[in-house]
């Protein structure tokens, strides 16, 4: 009864760490998955998590009886207000919904169905004309969950591969030529897998369109704190649109800022008109994400949730968590550095774009889009055992004073032939 079923092509990202794990040579190094290693090449358990665990290991009033639907109000109560702030005038307004997910993906999984059913605009639509706007290039997943969920994803204008930077004035065009009302995904900070962000006066161009057309913000946030260091800093751009009204849904991760990638633990929020019952209201719209978290999961697992919550609602944890936070951006910073100075001044290596080496840099967060071509990635991969992916990206976090001369060389080997 299955004989039609064509074969999937394996993950492009997880694929490579199963290459990376069955290569026996010893200088192998994962630049793939965005996932952060220590300086020795571990995975790293923030030591604020380590210390909610062992809270968690000795409180016996735990059981393990379902979570409501919408997920742990600790958590639930405390995640809005770390992406839009405490102050945010919809925090305080009780217009912010939020919902507790299987991490980003599940996020982003909710909020285009949420899109896909309840956004006006998309009424009596088919999925073809439920169009949701996504940079070239974007995380290789958006636009498979987009699909899924009912609704279909079309490039906009993002990178420059000629600067390696932003293409902003066509990506501003894309926006004031869309149809009023267009869904845009925006990554809030750290943009995968380019490094690329906005900054805060090209964000501000950017909101004033969305202004304008009364476009809708799709924000994925899934590397707060990982871009500057600093939670807040890297919230500006989502705080911005709010304080412009713009409506907006924002989908978070604590997969990264607190290494708990295994733990699936994330949320989705909303921000409603009004906080009451009536149309358009944050109950009506919290009712529907309800509906449907039964339907996909029931009720989300708890062990994450209980250690975000803890985190976020102790003051001295929660300090620790952004020292832990500093900790991982500042030693990708360095690398940034070192791998910098090592092309430039070691090896003296051509770079594939008119700014040298720059871009690895200026570029932020968890990954560095290298400007390397297909073929030298796969040099990358086949010649130097340096696992990346075929668009030129690196995770930066992969790198570490041990293994960051020999990544070098075979850049410089790459690139040369
Ligand atoms: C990545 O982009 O490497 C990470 O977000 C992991 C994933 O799920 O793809």
């Amino acid at each position: 009864v299955f004989h039609s079923t064509p074969f999937a092509p394996p993950d492009a990202i997880f694929a490579l760490t199963a290459g990376y794990q069955a290569d026996p040579f010893d200088k192998k190094v994962n630049l793939g998955v965005g996932a952060y290693r220590d300086n020795n090449g571990k995975p790293f358990v923030l030591p604020v998590v380590r210390k909610a665990k062992q809270i968690l290991a000795n409180d016996d009033s735990l059981d393990h009886e379902y979570l409501p639907i919408g997920g742990l109000p600790a958590f639930t109560n405390a995640t809005g207000k770390l992406i839009f702030g405490a102050d945010s005038p919809a925090i305080k307004e009780g217009r912010v919904v939020s919902i507790q997910t299987i991490s980003g993906t599940g996020a982003n999984h909710y909020g285009a169905e949420f899109l896909a059913r309840f956004y006006e605009p998309f009424k009596g639509k088919s999925q073809a004309e439920k169009v949701i706007y996504v940079s070239n290039p974007t995380w290789a997943n958006h636009k498979a969950i987009f699909s899924s969920c009912g609704l279909t994803p079309v490039d906009y204008p993002y990178y420059d591969p000629a600067t390696i930077g932003l293409a902003l004035p066509k990506f501003l065009d894309f926006l004031r030529t869309a149809p009023a009302q267009s869904v845009f995904l925006l990554h809030a900070c750290a943009h995968n897998p380019t490094g690329v962000d906005p900054t805060r006066e090209q964000w501000e161009e950017i909101a004033a369109i969305f202004k304008e057309k009364g476009h809708f913000a799709f924000f994925d946030c899934a590397y707060q704190g990982f871009a500057s260091g600093d939670l807040d800093n890297d919230a500006w751009a989502v705080r911005y649109f709010v304080s412009q009204s713009i409506p907006l849904l924002v989908c978070q991760s604590y997969a990264k800022n607190a290494g708990l990638y295994g733990e699936r633990i994330g949320a989705l929020n909303l921000v409603a008109s009004h906080a009451g019952e009536g149309e358009g209201g944050a109950a009506r719209l919290r009712s529907q994400l309800l509906v449907l978290q039964r339907q996909e999961i029931s009720n989300p697992p708890t062990f994450g949730a209980r250690i975000v919550g803890m985190i976020l609602n102790d003051d001295d944890m929660f300090e620790q968590w952004k020292g832990d936070i500093k900790t991982m951006a500042h030693r990708i910073i360095a690398m940034r550095e070192k791998l910098h100075d090592l092309l430039v001044n070691t090896y003296k290596t051509p770079a594939p774009g008119p700014n040298g080496w720059d871009h690895v840099v200026k570029q932020i967060g968890m990954f560095t889009f290298t400007g390397l071509n297909p073929e030298q990635c796969k040099a990358m991969v086949e010649r130097g055992h340096v696992y990346m992916t075929g668009n030129g990206r690196i995770s930066m976090a992969g790198l570490n004073e041990s293994n960051v001369e020999y990544v070098a060389e075979c850049f410089d080997k790459a690139i040369r032939g």
